[in-house]
């Protein structure tokens, strides 16, 4: 295993190692497959890209109940006058309406992005929503919003790997790094 990582003036330890990740996968995996037994229509889960892009992938691949696949590409701006605002660079490509929707993403930081997206969803009338991540920040985001499936809460620390990047790099690491301080 590579212990550490550098880019630029950052150094990066390892913080959850790839066997971790398959344990928290199967343990998610087994939560939403217990979720959502008794629904025999299709759930649609929504991938917020680009972080999720790895975990989505492999989380499908042990789930049993059965799905379909969207992507969105989002982008949160927060000013002094609005609470937030996503500008969809990559738009849903299906209907909603009354579906069981299931969005599946890296890591909530702020929950920004979540929280407004989440919005937006409802307004399409699915017949449930659903939150699953692989991280979450709880010190960061102090709750605002509702996160069905956890996989591993962390610090308010920054992590990189696994999907997530440090401008667009390190995104293909096979474990999570976080930054490592001193
Ligand atoms: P939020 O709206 O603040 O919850 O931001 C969520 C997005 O910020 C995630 O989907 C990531 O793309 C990015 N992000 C937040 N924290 C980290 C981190 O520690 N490493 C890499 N990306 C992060």
């Amino acid at each position: 295993m590579i212990s550490e990582v550098t880019y630029g003036d950052k150094t990066f330890e390892v913080f959850i190692s790839q066997e971790e990740i398959q344990v928290i996968l199967n343990r998610l995996a087994g939560e939403i497959n217990d979720a959502y037994a008794d629904i025999s229509e299709p759930i649609v889960l929504i991938s917020i890209l680009d972080g999720s892009f790895i975990f989505m992938a492999d989380l499908v691949r042990k789930l049993s109940v059965p799905i379909e696949i969207q992507f969105v590409k989002l982008k949160s701006y927060e000013d002094m006058t609005s609470r937030g605002e996503v500008a969809h660079l990559l738009k849903l490509q299906t209907s909603l309406t009354g579906k069981h929707v299931l969005v599946v993403e890296d890591i909530i930081d702020t929950g920004l992005t979540l929280e407004v997206f989440s919005e937006e969803l409802k307004k399409q009338n699915p017949l449930t929503i659903k939150i699953c991540t692989l991280l979450s920040k709880p010190e960061v985001h102090n709750d605002i919003i509702d996160i069905d499936f956890v996989g591993k809460e962390i610090g308010p620390e920054f992590v990189i790997g696994y999907g997530l990047d440090i401008d667009e790099a390190a995104r293909q690491l096979p474990h999570i790094y976080r930054l490592k301080i001193g």
